[in-house]
């Protein structure tokens, strides 16, 4: 382990509680975890471990709260009478979960400080997470008083995806659109077999929020498949290393399974002997891993099978894995994206943006009740700037998860600066019925994403990709955050001895790097423009005529799609008002989403004042421009982080520099020779 970045849980993140007197108090796995975590930075820091009396720090569970420490928490009428006034509010007695008996409150903490004791209250995972929060707060947990706070989650389920192969595929590697080295689950076709990599992993996560991981990509090849059956073993072997985190397992399974593994002549989802089939499977999962959280779906969707083959829906599918989970509190999570992917591209009816609404919204209040609908962000593929999904707004019987792609692979494949929180945050932010009305966090119950994490000594590739990780748990855990706010936190404790002096420079480099990315690359919403198949990299036409439905339709005289209602492909119908009629007109239409659904001419006025060449020509100037600036402020941090994370930065610095010079010169050149409009400042243009 000693090779690899502790990331932002280094030792001295603990400083604060490792000199001081701690009181764990509980029973069970996590309150095992936590009391492991208090005494590893007890001997570190000189504190100490202590059984009673006067401590500085009381974890504990709620049965395990001595008086004094409850008194901090519900006042001192409590702590002399033991029961908090009106109820227990951290600890509500509602539905047990069936599998660990620990009440759905379990992840709920109290936190507060008084008389110069500071005491956290939390059932199972709420203590570990009220832990990870009191490293965050470092010396201000033992500071002035405060009184007690209440924390939960916002999202009951934050889940990490990973698109992780057993075998090396032949063109995706070992993990599919994966930028950091290979599987921290799996190698060369089998069990990585590293599992204090697998905890060490675990424990970013809880640190940061996160309580769910799939363990495998949702293209479920040959071997994948089998982790469902004669491969279960290596599943459970990674359930037992994340369980002491609060963590469950989810498996990627293949809907053909009763077929390829079971010898089914069909995978119906109607068919009886499918129905028994999936029952068997699912009992022995749970009989190998009791806290099994459940199965992941890719159907029907760039070649995966699917209910479609049997005529069948996709409420149809979905029900029949939901089915087989619910004896054991198990979830289905079944995605929405799909689209045709073999659409040609002479039709300009077809539409991939709307595909996921029009297969999806038909079917609200179809589907199980642990059945979830697992919906990208965008309409079409997380692409750097998309509007939000229809589909999320359209559903409101089904139970949603909003997927997000922290695996950069639109977004410069973790070799680009690229600090994806202020997206994500828009897109939880967003009002899908208008201002003042339900968010898009409001809507959704849980939030996933395709995590960018792999073997790489750092990680994610890029050092500083480590925030969007962090920031992914956080803000599932509370979307109400900012990403400066969480960029903030991050630099705090992975940079613990250095951070005062990282955080302006750092914040320089990482708060805007989002928007800079977007100017540098596909304009106002239009998307792709990558090169086909690895996704790096300018190439204009790269998909234009291609079945995967992405075009832009440049030609002389303008660019973009026309998803209009009154002249193009209707998508704009699919949201609900304001939205429907703000993105029907070309001028009410967001600028950085015109190009999304709207062709205009390439003399067309933004609300920016500029035409969109023009738009083009200067942000794309701009965008290099701005990458130019990223090395010597980095550069200046020369003894602030650790000089091999210094110079694997730097290094990066330069390929994103070459790289959004070659993006600025192949779209402004693109533009120039389709529009023969020249730049209005005479700028080079080839
Ligand atoms: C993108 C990505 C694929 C992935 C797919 C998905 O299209 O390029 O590699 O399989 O998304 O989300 O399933």
């Amino acid at each position: 382990m000693t090779d690899v970045h502790p990331a932002w849980l280094p030792p001295e993140a603990f400083r604060a509680i490792g000199s001081r007197r701690v009181l764990v108090h509980g029973d069970g796995p996590l309150a095992g975890t936590v009391r492991d975590e208090v005494a590893r930075a007890c001997a570190r820091f000189g504190g100490s471990l202590c059984d009673g009396g006067e401590a500085d720090l009381v974890l504990a569970t709620s049965d395990h709260l001595p008086a004094h420490a409850r008194a901090v928490l519900y006042g001192e009428e409590a702590g002399e009478t033991g029961a908090a006034p009106g109820g227990d509010e951290a600890f509500p007695t509602g539905r047990r979960d069936r599998m660990t008996g620990t009440p759905d409150g379990d992840e709920n903490f109290l936190v507060g400080r008084r008389g110069g004791v500071t005491v956290v209250a939390g059932e199972g995972a709420g203590l570990l997470y009220g832990l990870f929060h009191v490293v965050r707060l470092g010396e201000r947990a033992f500071g002035a008083d405060f009184p007690a706070e209440r924390h939960r989650p916002a999202m009951r389920r934050r889940m990490l995806d990973h698109w992780d192969n057993v075998d090396v595929h032949p063109v995706m590697g070992q993990v599919e659109r994966g930028y950091a080295g290979g599987s921290i689950f799996w190698a060369d076709g089998g069990p990585r077999g590293d599992l204090d990599r697998v905890r060490a992993y675990g424990r970013l996560l809880a640190a940061a929020g996160v309580n769910a991981v799939a363990v495998n990509n949702v293209n479920v090849h040959a071997t994948e498949a089998r982790l469902l059956t004669d491969r279960l073993g290596d599943v459970a072997a990674l359930a037992g290393a994340l369980r002491p985190y609060g963590i469950r397992v989810h498996l990627s399974v293949t809907f053909a399974a009763p077929v390829v593994l079971g010898g089914l002549s069909t995978a119906d989802p109607l068919d009886e002997d499918v129905r028994a089939w999936w029952a068997g499977a699912t009992a022995r999962v749970y009989e190998a891993i009791p806290d099994f959280g459940g199965y992941l779906v890719k159907a029907d969707s760039e070649g995966q099978p699917g209910p479609f083959a049997y005529g069948r829906s996709h409420a149809d599918g979905a029900n029949l894995l939901a089915g087989a989970l619910a004896p054991y509190g198990g979830v289905v999570h079944w995605r929405a994206f799909v689209y045709d992917h073999r659409q040609d591209w002479r039709d300009r009816s077809t539409d991939r943006a709307r595909a996921a609404y029009d297969h999806f919204a038909p079917l609200d209040g179809e589907f199980a009740g642990n059945a979830i609908l697992q919906v990208k962000h965008g309409p079409i593929d997380f692409q750097v700037r998309e509007p939000v999904s229809p589909v999320i707004a359209a559903m409101p019987r089904t139970r949603l998860a909003v997927e997000l792609q922290v695996t950069q692979e639109y977004t410069g494949q973790q070799r680009h600066v690229c600090y994806l929180a202020p997206m994500w945050r828009e897109v939880l932010g967003f009002e899908p019925w208008g201002p003042g009305g339900r968010t898009v966090a409001g809507v959704a119950g849980e939030l996933v994403a395709v995590s960018n994490a792999g073997d790489d000594p750092y990680w994610t590739g890029h050092p500083l990709a480590q925030a969007n990780l962090y920031a992914f748990g956080r803000l599932a855990w509370d979307p109400g955050l900012g990403p400066a706010e969480i960029l903030d936190e991050w630099i705090g404790l992975t940079f613990p001895d250095t951070a005062d002096r990282l955080r302006e420079p750092l914040h320089a480099i990482m708060n805007g790097s989002w928007e800079t990315y977007e100017r540098y690359t596909a304009p106002l919403g239009v998307g792709f423009m990558v090169r086909p198949g690895h996704h790096y990299g300018p190439d204009v036409d790269g998909y234009e005529y291609t079945p995967w439905g992405t075009y832009h339709f440049a030609d002389r005289d303008g660019v973009g799609v026309d998803r209009t209602r009154a002249t193009g492909t209707g998508c704009t119908g699919q949201y609900p008002e304001p939205w429907s009629e703000v993105y029907e007109s070309a001028e009410r239409c967001p600028d950085e989403l015109l190009l999304f659904f709207h062709h205009v001419p390439y003399g067309h006025v933004l609300h920016s004042g500029k035409t969109v060449i023009q738009h083009i020509y200067d942000t794309h100037f701009a965008g290099a421009e701005e990458v130019a600036e990223l090395r010597p402020v980095w550069d200046g941090l020369v003894g602030l982080v650790d000089p091999a994370l210094h110079a694997r930065v730097r290094e990066l610095l330069d390929e994103q520099l070459r790289s959004a010079r070659e993006w600025r010169d192949q779209i402004n050149t693109y533009f120039f020779r389709k529009s023969g409009v020249p730049d209005a400042h005479g700028r080079r243009i080839h």
